[in-house]
C-alpha cells in the first residue's frame, strides 16, 4: 500500500523527550509468553501508534504501560517500564494513582451509566481535585471542551452518557480521561466502532490533544497511524520488529516484515 506524503503527520524531531521508557518487557499469560523482550521509548507530547497484525500483542502493551494487565488472572509482566524515570512497577507504587496519570480509552466507547457530567466529574471527586460545585463545574466544562464535545452537550449534562451517539459517547470517554489531568492518554482502536466522519474528529482531536498529553494509539489502519502519529512501533508475533519516525517507517522501513505488512503481504 502507498500512502502519499501529504497523508502523513507532520514529523517531530528525535529529540523529544522520552516520557514512557520500556526495557526488555516480556508478557506471559500463564505458560503462553505474548511479548518477546520489548524494548520502547515514548516521547512525550507526540503520538505513537502500535501497528501489527491481530494477536500480534498491541494491546498487551498498551495496557503494561499502565498495569492494567495486574487484573488479568496469570498474566505476568517481567522487564522495565519508567514514566519520567520512575519504576511504574515498583511495588510501593500507586496504581490507582499511576491510572490518573496514564489514562485510557478504550476501543468500544463505555461511558458510565451516569449522566454526562458525572461521567466527567466521578474522576476528579474521587482523586479529590476539585473541592467545591464550582470547581466541578469548571473541571467538566474544561474537558468537555478539550474533548470537543463541550458545545453538543452543554444543554444537557444531567442526561445519561449512554443516550449520546457512538462518536460523542467516545469523545465523551476521552473528556473523563482528560479530567483528572492525566500526563498520558493510552487509546486501544479507539476509532474502530465509529464511522468516517466520527473518526475524522477524534483524529484531529488526537492532533490537538499532544500538545498538553503524550498519546500512545493502537490502530488496525495504516492511513490512521499515518495521519495522527509521529512515531509508530511495528509488532509482530509479540516482537517488536522496529519503532521510527512514522513517515520513515511508511516509506522506507528497516526491516523486511515492516515492509511486507504495509505492502499488504500479510496481516
Ligand atoms: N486475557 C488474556 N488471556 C490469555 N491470553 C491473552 C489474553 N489477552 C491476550 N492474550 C493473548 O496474547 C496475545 C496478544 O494479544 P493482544 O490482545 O495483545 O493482541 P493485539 O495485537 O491487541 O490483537 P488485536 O489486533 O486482535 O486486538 C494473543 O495471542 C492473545 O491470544
Ligand atoms: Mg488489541
Amino acid at each position: 500500500m502507498a500512502i502519499a506524503a501529504e497523508n502523513f503527520a507532520e514529523p517531530e524531531s528525535n529529540t523529544a523527550l522520552q516520557k514512557i521508557v520500556a526495557r526488555g518487557v516480556s508478557v506471559f499469560y500463564g505458560e503462553s509468553q505474548a511479548l518477546q523482550s520489548i524494548d520502547l521509548d515514548i516521547g512525550a507530547n507526540q503520538v505513537t501508534s502500535l501497528i501489527g497484525p491481530s494477536g500480534c500483542g498491541k494491546s498487551t502493551f498498551l495496557r503494561c504501560m499502565n498495569r492494567m494487565n495486574d487484573v488479568i488472572d496469570g498474566c505476568r509482566v517481567d522487564g522495565s517500564i519508567t514514566l519520567d524515570g520512575e519504576d511504574i512497577y515498583d511495588s510501593k507504587l500507586d496504581v490507582v494513582q499511576l491510572r490518573a496519570r496514564v489514562g485510557m480509552v478504550f476501543q468500544k466507547p463505555n461511558p458510565f451509566p451516569k449522566s454526562i457530567y458525572d461521567n466527567i466529574a466521578y474522576g476528579p471527586r474521587i482523586h479529590g481535585f476539585a473541592d467545591s460545585k464550582a470547581d466541578l463545574d469548571e473541571v467538566v466544562e474544561i474537558s468537555l471542551t478539550r474533548a470537543g464535545l463541550w458545545k453538543e452537550v452543554k444543554d444537557r449534562l444531567d442526561k445519561p452518557g449512554t443516550g449520546l451517539s457512538g462518536g460523542q459517547q467516545q469523545r465523551l470517554c476521552i473528556a473523563r480521561a482528560i479530567a483528572v489531568n492525566p500526563e498520558v492518554i493510552l487509546m486501544d482502536e479507539p476509532c474502530s466502532a465509529l464511522d468516517p466522519i466520527a473518526t475524522a474528529r477524534i483524529e484531529e482531536l488526537i492532533d490537538e490533544l499532544r500538545q498538553n498529553f503524550t498519546i500512545v494509539i493502537v490502530t488496525h489502519s495504516m492511513q490512521q497511524a499515518a495521519r495522527v502519529s509521529q512515531r509508530t512501533a511495528f509488532f509482530h508475533l509479540g516482537d517488536l520488529v522496529e519503532c521510527g519516525d512514522t513517515q520513515q517507517l511508511f516509506t522506507n522501513p528497516r526491516e523486511e516484515r515492516t515492509q511486507g505488512y504495509i505492502t499488504g503481504r500479510f496481516g
